[in-house]
């Protein structure tokens, strides 16, 4: 379970997280730059800022261009995993290679567009594959259920290659939609106004985890 901060209230980031750091395994911080998404959110200085004020390990997800460029500096200030998007990516080979050499796990995103055959050739490098189910850019949107048989795809595909490779997927995940998720094959997932928007979002995480456990259980 990954909640992410982007509808909390982001005027007391570190509070926010620890409402949720005690039933979570990551924290999903949203990279938005104004070019790749039509949102702008923080950057480095407030993720190393944050990560010396909780003991919940990063999941960050760049929706930035040139990820190339400005995605190592998030795993060298401390990001267990950084996500970058295939779509802006001008070499990803060699960015899964720096971002595990900068202790990162790689993950690589793709928008609700782009179809599973881009990570294809990519999967030796890389620990994750994000599938966006709405278009990046903002929370609250609808769950994009069309994004189903993709999931599938790249359960199939982290499976043939025989590595550890975790699915995530992100965007109106709630406990109407993580058990399709779960059983299409996504074992990780990214929560925000379904766990912000709750009176209890500790709670909210818990309740999310126990269905996605339930649809997994043979
Ligand atoms: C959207 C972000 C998501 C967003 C999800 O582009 O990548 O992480 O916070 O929000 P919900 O869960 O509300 O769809
Ligand atoms: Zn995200």
């Amino acid at each position: 379970m990954s909640p992410s901060v982007l509808n909390s209230d982001l005027s007391c980031l570190a509070a926010e997280v620890d409402r949720v750091a005690n039933h979570a395994d990551w924290i999903h911080l949203d990279i938005m730059d104004n070019h790749f998404v039509p949102n702008l959110t923080f950057g480095v200085p407030v993720v190393e800022s944050l990560l010396k004020r909780i003991s919940i390990p990063a999941d960050c997800h760049l929706m930035i261009s040139d990820p190339d460029r400005w995605a190592p500096a998030y795993a060298e200030a401390g990001a267990s995993s950084v996500t970058f998007h295939i779509e802006a990516a001008a070499n990803p080979g060699r960015l899964c290679r720096d971002l595990r050499a900068a202790g990162a796990r790689a993950g690589i995103g793709l928008k609700p567009g782009t179809g599973i055959s881009a990570v294809a050739e990519l999967m030796t490098e890389l620990d994750m594959i994000l599938i966006m189910t709405v278009e990046p850019g903002f929370g609250g949107q609808s769950f994009m259920s069309d994004m189903l048989p993709k999931i599938e795809q790249a359960r199939a595909l982290a499976e043939a290659t025989g590595t550890d490779i975790w699915v995530q997927v992100d965007g109106g995940i709630d406990i109407s939609t993580i058990e399709r998720c779960a059983s299409a094959g996504a074992n990780v997932f990214v929560a925000g106004s379904s766990v912000y928007l709750a009176q209890d979002p500790g709670a909210m995480v818990d309740r999310l985890r126990a269905l996605a456990m339930v649809a997994t259980t043979p």
